[in-house]
């Protein structure tokens, strides 16, 4: 019988679950349709990029956990796998192959493993593996992006903050993705009149686009603790100047949640300094770059830490905000938690499949709470273990969800 489609497109809701991915909804995004199967099952189309170094590890076991929790709630699942970076590079010469465009674009969501690599460090700007990120990013149109940090009980002790300044720390950065200085021109690197080469960028944000991210950030703060921090460097950028005041204008619209502005070095130095007074923070394309990475090494691992990356209404783009980590590529020694949580983050926040999603979160805490660690979150007295047996005690985590609940 032919599959059925289900046409109503429904709004996300998003259920009190697991601290490091709930209380932070985009509420302004509406997830995807999907076919109905004949036995009732609900099917979604997944674009797969696994990409470079660990990204293939991380991704294929993100694919089965994501199988896994998936048929338990009726939801099935067709993957196509797809080049990108580096290894499209080697395939057909380019970091993004228009067919793996044409594949993202079809499908209800798209799962990233990593892109880059020592091999393709010294190749021309065009010819980078990151460049295909960035392109895929411009043609999703997936402007926000969703980097929650939460210092997960289990793993105080694996921050290098001391355990009373990195305890209870739950924030997320909401990155604005698709603008600003990464996009902008004029670009380039030029010989000047005096014979001297300059290299430029152009950091520039229309209105509309600091509108459409503040929203998303105001939504984002109201689920969560009601508290919005915009980082900017209004002391010295124009850029900066109208993003401040655009969003401070929005602020009218969202009375109950308490906006404040901070500039983006005082706002480097709070985040270690005292991080438990962020809840949402709402910033720039290379500032978000640059907090969210330290954001994540206040979790103790940025292994752990997974993203959202939305658009109006195409598909997301679902990755670990960890690199390719050529050095130990291959080994079995990657930890893949921050692949499975995004994984989850795409059942939640891209199809709506809170409860698919919710036994994913939890499986990872089964885990955690077994002691199992990779070797980037390992302290004295747990269980030292690879990338694959990592996965598969997610995977066990997720099937004894069954029994208990028989
Ligand atoms: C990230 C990465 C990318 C970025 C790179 C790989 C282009 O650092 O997702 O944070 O700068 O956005
Ligand atoms: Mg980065």
């Amino acid at each position: 019988m032919a599959a059925a489609l289900q046409t109503n497109i429904r709004p996300v809701k998003f259920p009190a679950t697991f601290r490091a991915l709930t209380k932070q909804s985009p509420a302004p995004f509406r997830v995807r349709c999907c076919a109905v199967n004949s036995a009732g099952k609900k099917r979604y189309n997944i674009t797969l990029l696994p990409g470079d170094g660990i990204g293939p590890e991380v991704v294929s076991i993100a694919k089965n956990v994501l199988e896994q929790a998936g048929s338990l709630e009726g939801v099935e699942f067709s993957f196509r796998e797809m080049p990108v970076g580096g290894a499209a590079l080697d395939l057909v010469g380019v970091p993004l192959p228009e067919e793996t465009v044409s594949a993202a674009k079809d499908s209800d969501a798209v799962l990233l493993g990593a892109i880059g690599g020592y091999k393709w460090d010294k190749n021309e700007k065009h010819l980078k593996p990151e460049t295909g990120l960035l392109q895929l990013r411009a043609a999703l149109k997936v402007f926000a992006n969703l980097r929650p940090a939460t210092v997960l009980p289990q793993l105080v002790d694996a921050s290098t903050l001391k355990r009373e300044v990195a305890e209870g720390v739950d924030l997320m950065v909401v990155r604005e993705l698709t603008g600003g200085i990464y996009f902008g021109v004029p670009r380039g690197i030029k010989t000047n009149e005096n014979g001297e080469e300059v290299g430029f960028n152009t950091e520039v944000y229309a209105a509309h686009e600091i509108d459409r991210i503040a929203r998303v950030a105001f939504e984002t703060a109201r689920k969560r603790r009601g508290k919005l921090c915009s980082v900017d460097k209004a002391n010295v950028l124009e850029a900066s100047i109208l993003w401040r005041r655009r969003v401070t204008a929005l602020a009218a619209e969202y009375p109950d949640v308490e906006l404040s502005h901070m500039y983006v070095d005082n706002a480097a130095m709070q985040l270690v300094r005292d991080p438990k007074q962020f809840d949402t923070i709402v910033t720039n394309n290379i500032f978000g770059d640059i907090l969210s990475d330290e954001a994540s090494m206040i979790t103790g691992s940025i292994g752990m830490l997974p993203s959202a990356s939305l658009s109006d209404s195409g598909p997301g783009l679902f990755e670990p905000i960890h690199g390719s980590a050529p050095d130990i590529a291959g080994q079995d020694k990657a930890n893949p938690l921050a692949t499975i949580l995004s994984a989850a983050m795409l059942l939640k926040y891209g199809l709506g499949e809170e409860k698919a999603a919710k036994r994913i979160e939890d499986a990872v805490l089964g885990a955690l709470n077994k002691g199992f660690r990779t070797g980037d979150i390992y302290s004295n007295g747990t269980k030292l273990v690879g990338c694959k047996e990592m996965g598969e005690e997610v995977l066990k985590s997720v099937d004894s969800q069954v029994h208990a609940s028989v």
